[in-house]
């Protein structure tokens, strides 16, 4: 029998977790302190980890209204992961705008990025108290975790020779875990049986690879009004992304040699980079590479999550349609 009664709108989802959002107070003084963090959380995005949080627990439960809190904190959480790493990658534009570290400075975007963290725990004390530690304990491993990833992905940038299974493990931390545990706070939150939410976890993870592999090929292959960030930021700062690895292996003779001499350059021009080793890559056959990669992930994550078995059946096609349309994004 159905526990739920509510069918999702994903609209009317959105609004409520956007409304939620933006009167969300962080702090006012000193601005310049917290200017950054209105600036950020206005930006937009897809709000898709809150989204999975929300929609899991409505697999589960009527009244997403009562884990908007905690479906935020991951959404804070997530951008303060972004500021800091746009100053990681040296990125200037983040969702059509200036990153914080160019519009302010680095030192801002390091201590509002510091805040923000603390901002995050605050929101997920809204946890009722029964559930409170095993969520805090288990948002503890993945935030670790996601610094784990970012310095991985940083060493990886210096290094020759990294192979798709460190990649993907890489990708896995730094991004696929943030999906798994949103996912896994939403069905905790309803009550889900370990099981289940285990189940919820594994396929964000599925799909968190899927995703990220997306956004590499984004950073490649978007289109530039759509994107809303640097197209070419990976090439430029020779990230070891699933594209570069593949070009690396099957790249022969002058390729192979005209490859290695762009990630050898220490000083060049940006678009001249990004120019050539795009055309390696589409010599190559790179792009449909990894489509084929994106999509083993994706596949393997949504079986995972048609083996589960779910009171409400409505909200279970919403997600999978919402996930499903995350392989097709152009931002
Ligand atoms: C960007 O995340 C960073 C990655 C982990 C790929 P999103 O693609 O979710 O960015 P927004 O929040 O929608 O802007
Ligand atoms: C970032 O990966 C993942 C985290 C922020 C933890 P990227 O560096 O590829 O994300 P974008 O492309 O800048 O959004
Ligand atoms: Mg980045
Ligand atoms: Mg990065
Ligand atoms: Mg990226």
């Amino acid at each position: 029998m159905n526990q739920t009664t509510e069918n999702l709108s994903v609209d009317k989802l959105l609004a409520d977790l956007e409304n939620h959002i933006q009167r969300h107070h962080y702090g006012a003084s000193p601005k310049e302190l917290y200017e950054p963090i209105s600036y950020i959380m206005s930006l937009g995005g897809k709000r898709i980890r809150p989204l999975l949080a929300l929609m899991a627990y409505s697999l589960y439960k009527d009244n997403y209204q009562d884990i908007l809190s905690p479906a935020a904190a991951v959404e804070v959480f997530h951008n303060f992961t972004l500021m800091h790493d746009d100053i990681m990658d040296d990125a200037p534009l983040r969702r059509g705008q200036a990153t914080v570290h160019e519009k302010w400075n680095a030192n801002t975007a390091i201590l509002s990025g510091d805040v923000m963290l603390v901002k995050a725990y605050d929101m997920l004390l809204d946890i009722s108290s029964d559930k409170l530690p095993v969520a805090l304990s288990l948002f503890n491993q993945t935030a670790a975790e996601v610094c784990e990833g970012q310095q991985h992905d940083m060493n990886f940038e210096r290094m020759d020779h990294v192979t798709d299974v460190a990649y993907i493990d890489m990708i896995r931390q730094k991004t696929a875990v943030l999906l798994g545990f949103s996912l896994q706070l939403g069905g905790l939150l309803a009550d889900a049986t370990p099981q289940e939410v285990q189940k919820l976890y594994d396929f964000g993870v599925n799909i968190g690879i899927g995703f990220q592999l997306k956004d590499d090929l984004l950073d490649v292959y978007a289109d530039k009004a759509k994107f809303g960030k640097q197209v070419g930021g990976d090439i430029i700062a020779n990230k070891k992304t699933y594209l570069l690895i593949k070009a690396k292996e099957l790249a022969t003779g002058a390729q192979w040699e005209q490859l290695e001499s762009w990630l050898a350059k220490k000083a060049f021009d940006k678009e001249e980079k990004v120019k050539a080793v795009t055309a390696i890559y589409d010599q190559l056959g790179i792009k449909a590479l990894t489509e084929a990669k994106m999509h083993e992930y994706f596949q393997q994550g949504f079986e995972q999550l048609k083996s589960l078995k779910v009171p409400n059946s409505v909200n279970f096609e919403i997600l999978l349609k919402l996930t499903e349309d995350l392989v097709n994004r152009e931002k």
